[in-house]
């Protein structure tokens, strides 16, 4: 009696095999690499724009933002959540005022002037309101204290020095309508520290 023969690979099922052998090993092998040399190199894979220095109402303020749930549907400092309705509060003391928040903080409605998604009475973040004014006032000062840096994504301030993308984005896109309209704010920060001209 003769075993029935086992059927063979085609040789395109070979080659095919092969290949994506092969990208399975570069794929495991590059991993390796970028872990490794990730690892032993000195500069970090992200550069921070953000920083923050406390004083001890700005500490106070970090320990109730988490303690009191804002880190729910806000984050700061790694902490928090990146889903939904999350604003990342990182860098926000560079765009809004210790002032502006507490009253934001206190009632939205005077600086808002209308109901607010979530910071609203009966909303989900309603109970924020309710909060004794002095435990506002330290979380207001916390989010003042956490800055950006020229640059970052919160900043008002643009990058330092030249961008050939913006400058390539903006020739190509910008309507001409805008550049009569608007003026590009770098201009405002190329000449800051060197004496104006006269006339100007
Ligand atoms: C249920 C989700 C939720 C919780 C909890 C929450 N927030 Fe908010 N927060 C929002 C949303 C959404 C916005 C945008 C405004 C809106 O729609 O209410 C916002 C906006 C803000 C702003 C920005 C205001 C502006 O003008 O840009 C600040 C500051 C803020 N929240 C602080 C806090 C603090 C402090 C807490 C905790 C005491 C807190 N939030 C808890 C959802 C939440």
């Amino acid at each position: 009696m003769t075993t029935p023969k086992q059927p063979r690979l085609k040789q395109g099922e070979k080659v095919l095999f092969i290949m994506a052998g092969v990208f399975v090993v570069l794929a495991i092998v590059a991993f390796i690499v970028m872990e490794v040399s990730s690892s032993k190199s000195g500069t970090p894979l992200f550069k921070m724009r953000v920083h923050d220095n406390f004083n001890a109402e700005g500490l106070r303020g970090s320990a109730l933002f988490r303690k009191r749930g804002c880190t729910v549907c806000h984050r700061a400092l790694r902490d928090g959540t990146n889903m939904g309705r999350t604003a990342d509060m990182d860098g926000i003391g560079s765009r809004l005022t210790l002032d502006y928040m507490y009253k934001f903080l206190l009632n939205p409605k005077t600086v808002y002037k209308t109901e607010l998604f979530d910071h609203s009475p009966g909303h989900d973040a309603g109970f924020v309101q309710l909060m004794p004014p002095k435990e506002l006032h330290a979380i207001a000062t916390f989010l003042s204290q956490l800055k950006a840096d020229q640059g970052a994504a919160d900043s008002p301030v643009p990058p330092k020095g030249d961008s050939l993308f913006i400058d390539t984005m903006v020739n190509t896109w910008a309507p001409k309508e805008w550049k009569l309209k608007y003026h590009d704010i770098r201009d405002d920060y190329k000449n800051v520290g060197k004496p104006k001209e006269a006339g100007k």
